[in-house]
């Protein structure tokens, strides 16, 4: 459909698709305002460098948790800036959208996404399952077999079957790689004594998480002394934070096989001959695959396009109408 793009308002990032365009926008959903004025200071990747080191005057905040809106004024605003950017020069009107929401989304959840689109004169939108679109956007063929879509998001992850009818099982978890960064830290600070940010967990897990075994990476972290305050640096290997990845990781892997264990005869036959598709940033984690396979004994399929997948998937159904009207949740 002409002027219909696909968005993507992840915990972690906001990703937009535009038809003819590709990914146009890749941006943290992140904005810095000013506290008493709430003008806009930064956005995306700008603000996000703020986390942590702001003035008092800015208050950096981050709109949408676990696939929630947690702040409206605030995702407006920042939703208003990232669609200025993409449509202001090539679309004529504000566009259609087609948006991917949790698993099982429930009305209010819904109406506050409703709400923050039209506030951007985004008024004809359209919200399909997360599973449905990341299962488009990885290009698996969905009229033969089901698929089994695991999306390890920032603040949720996505668990479940689906098939050219639809998801057929599937839950969405409050558990994402924010939950993995808050685990690193308080690990961190109980083994070495040292406070580290929000930011700087994160750098530890993308640089030395790893369920390789025989990994051995490790990085020099700086924080401040838990009980005196000083500045202060440890050096921190993969063996030292592994604890708290393999909680997190086993933590999902054990929700995998409960989904499974409710799939038919027949799906499960299915998925055990293609195997799991991993999708969302938490997916990229050093050796999940390999993890994958020792734990469960199935095939851990992990995609480049981790972290854009669910919103390629609503470039697809955004071209597509006969699709779109198939999967567009119907709102009562
Ligand atoms: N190589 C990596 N290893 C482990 N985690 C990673 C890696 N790369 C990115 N991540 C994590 O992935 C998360 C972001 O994933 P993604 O972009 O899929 O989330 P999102 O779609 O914004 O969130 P959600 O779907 O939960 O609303 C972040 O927590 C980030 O730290
Ligand atoms: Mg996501």
């Amino acid at each position: 459909m002409k002027n219909t793009i696909a968005l993507d308002i992840g915990s972690s990032k906001t990703v937009i698709y535009q038809p003819g365009g590709g990914i146009v926008l890749y941006e943290p959903t992140v904005i810095a305002l000013d506290r008493e004025r709430r003008f806009v200071k930064e956005t995306g990747a700008e603000a996000k460098k703020l986390i942590g080191r702001a003035s008092d005057s800015t208050e950096v905040v981050t709109p949408v948790f676990e696939s929630e809106v947690a702040d409206f004024d605030a995702l407006s605003l920042l939703l208003e800036r990232y669609l200025n950017k993409v449509t202001v020069h090539k679309l004529s009107a504000r566009p259609r959208a087609v948006m991917n929401v949790p698993c099982g989304a429930d009305v209010t959840t819904l109406r506050k996404f409703s709400r923050v689109l039209n506030s951007c004169d985004v008024s004809e939108h359209y919200f399909v399952e997360s599973l449905i679109l990341t299962a488009y956007g990885l290009g698996l063929n969905m009229t033969t077999t089901p698929s089994f879509i695991v999306d390890i998001g920032g603040g949720t992850t996505e668990i479940g079957a689906v098939s050219g009818d639809g998801v057929l099982c599937g839950i969405s978890v409050n558990m994402g790689g924010l939950s993995l960064d808050n685990m690193i830290r308080a690990y961190i600070e109980d083994g070495f004594g040292l406070t580290i940010g929000r930011l700087t967990a994160e750098k530890v897990k993308l640089t030395v998480a790893s369920l390789l075994e025989g990994d051995n990476v490790s990085m020099i972290v700086n924080g401040s002394d838990t009980s005196s305050g000083r500045p202060r640096a440890v050096s921190v290997s993969v063996k030292d934070i592994l604890t708290p990845v393999k909680v997190f990781y086993d933590k999902i892997f054990e929700i995998v096989q409960m989904v499974m264990a409710k799939l038919s005869a027949e799906v499960a036959a299915d998925i055990r001959r293609t195997g799991v598709f991993f999708s969302g940033g938490g997916s990229k984690l050093v050796g999940l695959p390999e993890y994958f396979r020792a734990q469960s004994g199935m095939r851990a399929n992990v995609f480049d396009s981790a972290e854009v997948a669910a919103c390629l998937g609503g470039g697809v159904l955004a071209n597509d109408k006969k699709l779109l009207s198939k999967y567009a949740i119907v709102r009562k």
